[in-house]
């Protein structure tokens, strides 16, 4: 059984993979310090698995805590590593904190992978690289653009150190995964989107106002070169982009990247509206959403979503869940949450 250590495992998209990951038959291992996220998350996956999670609760900026890991589990086969901050908006306010975080962890991950010679390893990465693209939809071939945010840049300078790790280290193979829009839960409920203070991103926005914690959702901008004015994603379910991890890893195992450092882009590969994701949930769950038109948001991208053939072919990756799936599994978890009040209690945690 080949152990995994995936960072972040408490988080969003960490705790689907690491069910994903158990469910395929791999051993897994979490490094989390909870800076943003609760254990209740992992305790959540050990109870959909029946399996329990090591955690490690280290801060990954500190070199001497994360090399310690690897002394402890010197049979680390391979790591995922989800661990960072992604608030777009705090990063334009702390660029710094962004830099500090989401880079340094990467840099004492990388010098551990040198170090203690770990053959696969798979990064968070997002569309955000690509900015403002010229041509929708995009391929992982598509240029990356300026970076709209801090937030962006790190995730650009990631993959760019990640890329020259590779050309000097080729029996470590990487893998950058560039997420689109991930939403929705886990269909038990058991595990989901939490976050702290007032969410940022659509889907929780829309879910929060379906049960009154938010009293009205802004729409921001409807005067997009779009076509219904509203900006445009790609929306993909985060159990499909779970089980994308296991193939990625899997892929490196099998020897089938023809690269040390492949790319591919994780999307529905259909681009949705703002206006239409607000229609599809009122359509799936029968809720009329209380919204307004707002001003645009700075820093938004107007539209992309993902050409994911790539995904389709080299991985033989193929989302499974629709939209309807998206939201009425996001909408499950917004109810669960709202009966618990160690959740709540978080959610007026403050960012540091
Ligand atoms: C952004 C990042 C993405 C990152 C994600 C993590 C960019 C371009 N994208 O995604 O890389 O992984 O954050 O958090 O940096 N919206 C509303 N009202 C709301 C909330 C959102 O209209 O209350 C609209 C936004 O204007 C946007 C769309 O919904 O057009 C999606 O927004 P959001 O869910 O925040 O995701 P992105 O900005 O696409």
């Amino acid at each position: 059984m080949k152990k995994i250590l995936v960072t972040g495992g408490s988080g969003y998209i960490g705790a689907h993979t690491i069910v994903d990951l158990i469910e395929n038959g791999f051993e897994v291992i979490s490094a989390d310090n909870n800076s943003r996220s609760t254990p209740d998350m992992l305790a959540g996956v050990e109870k959909i698995t029946g399996t329990k999670i090591k955690n490690y609760k280290v801060d990954l900026c500190n070199y001497d805590e994360t090399h310690a890991i690897f002394e402890e589990n010197s049979d680390i086969s391979g790591i995922i590593h989800f661990a960072a901050y992604k608030a777009v908006g705090e990063s334009v306010e702390k660029p710094v904190l962004y830099f500090q975080n989401n880079l340094g962890s990467l840099i004492n991950i990388l010098r551990c992978i040198e170090e203690f010679h770990i053959p696969h390893f798979v990064f968070s990465s997002s569309c955000t690289v690509y900015g403002n693209p010229d041509s929708i939809p995009v391929t992982e071939e598509t240029p990356r653009k300026n970076a709209e945010s801090p937030y962006g840049l790190t995730k650009q300078m990631g993959e760019q150190m990640i890329e020259s790790f590779a050309v000097a280290h080729p029996t470590s193979k990487s893998v950058l995964l560039r997420y689109f829009n991930p939403a929705g839960a886990h269909p038990s409920a058991i595990i989901g989107e939490l976050p702290i203070d007032r969410p940022q991103n659509l889907t929780p926005v829309i879910t929060q106002t379906a049960i009154g914690k938010i009293p009205s959702l802004t729409v921001f901008g409807d005067d997009y070169p779009t076509r219904d004015g509203s900006c445009l994603r790609d929306l993909i379910h985060v159990c499909d982009l779970a089980h994308a991890h296991t193939l990625a890893l899997q892929f490196l195992i099998d020897g089938k990247n023809s690269s040390n450092c492949e790319v591919f882009n994780l999307g529905s590969g259909n681009g949705i509206t703002v206006l239409e994701a607000i229609a599809a949930f009122e359509k799936s769950t029968g809720i009329k959403l209380n919204y307004s038109i707002g001003n645009r948001r700075p820093g938004d991208v107007i539209a992309i979503y993902a050409n994911n053939d790539k995904a389709r072919k080299e991985l033989k990756w193929e989302p499974r869940n629709s939209l309807e799936d998206i939201m009425t599994s996001a909408w499950k978890w917004e109810q669960f949450i709202a009966n618990q009040p160690k959740h709540l209690e978080l959610r007026s945690h403050k960012l540091n």
